[in-house]
C-alpha cells in the first residue's frame, strides 16, 4: 500500500521540506492554525515533536494545505463505554492528527477528503508496524467536528471536540474503497 495512494493528481502529499516548500502565503482562515505552521512547525520537527505533511502543486513550492501526526495516548477512562470494550484497563496507544487545514483558496473542492484520507493511510501503515489501537483528532470548532464525524470520528467521553476512531473502523474504511475523488484528478491508475 503506497502512501501517494490518496494524492490528488496533479497535486502532492509529501514531508515538509524547509528548502522546497514555502509557508509564507498560507491562510487556511484560522489563525492558531496559520501561525503554528509559519512560527512553530520548525520546532515540532527538530525536536520530534511532530512530523508535518504538506499539500503542494506538482513543480510549485507554496504550501496550500497540511496535516500533523503525533504519537499519544488516551487515557482509558476518557473513553466512551463502547470505545472501551474489549479493551485493557490501561491508557490507549494512538496517533493524534494535532492540526489539519486547507488554503482558504481551495477550500471545498475535497482537499481536507485527500489529506485526512492520506493521513488515514499514512497511520493504518503505522498500525502494522507498532501498538496503534486509534486515531485521536482534535477539532478547533464545531465545524470542523462535523468534517471529522463524516469519517466515522466519534467524541470521547465528555470531550466534544476529541475525536477517536479505531484502527479496524480506518482498516474497513479503505477496505470499502476509500479512494481520492474523482478519476480524472487522482494520481491513482
Ligand atoms: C475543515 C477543512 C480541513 C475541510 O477541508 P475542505 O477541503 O474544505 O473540505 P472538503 O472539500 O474536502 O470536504 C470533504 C467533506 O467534508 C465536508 N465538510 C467540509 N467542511 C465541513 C464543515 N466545516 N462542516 C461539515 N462538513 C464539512 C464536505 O461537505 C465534504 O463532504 P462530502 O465528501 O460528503 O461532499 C478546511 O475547511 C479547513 O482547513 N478549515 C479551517 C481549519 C480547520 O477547521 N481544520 C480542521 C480542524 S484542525
Amino acid at each position: 500500500m503506497s502512501d501517494d495512494t490518496n494524492e490528488p493528481f496533479p497535486w502532492k502529499i509529501r514531508p515538509f521540506k524547509k528548502a522546497d516548500h514555502d509557508r509564507s502565503a498560507f491562510d487556511c482562515g484560522v489563525p492558531s492554525l496559520n501561525d503554528w505552521l509559519k512560527n512553530k512547525m520548525s520546532q515540532w520537527e527538530k525536536k520530534g515533536f511532530s512530523r508535518t505533511l504538506v499539500l503542494v502543486k506538482d513543480g510549485e513550492r507554496a504550501v496550500r494545505g497540511y496535516y500533523a501526526l503525533s504519537p499519544h495516548t488516551v487515557l482509558h477512562e476518557a473513553l466512551t463505554e463502547d470505545q472501551g470494550k474489549g479493551l485493557p484497563m490501561v491508557d490507549v496507544p494512538v496517533v493524534l492528527i494535532g492540526r489539519l487545514a486547507v488554503d482558504q483558496t481551495l477550500q471545498g473542492q475535497a482537499f481536507g477528503r485527500d489529506l485526512l484520507l492520506h493521513a488515514l493511510r499514512r497511520i493504518y501503515r503505522l498500525s502494522l508496524a507498532m501498538g496503534v489501537r486509534a486515531v485521536e483528532v482534535d477539532a478547533i470548532d464545531d465545524s470542523a467536528v462535523r468534517f471529522y464525524r463524516a469519517y466515522g470520528f466519534e467524541p470521547l467521553a465528555d470531550q466534544p471536540r476529541k475525536l477517536y476512531l479505531p484502527i479496524p473502523v480506518v482498516r474497513t474504511l479503505f477496505e470499502s474503497g476509500a479512494k481520492p475523488r474523482s478519476p480524472r484528478r487522482s494520481a491513482v491508475p
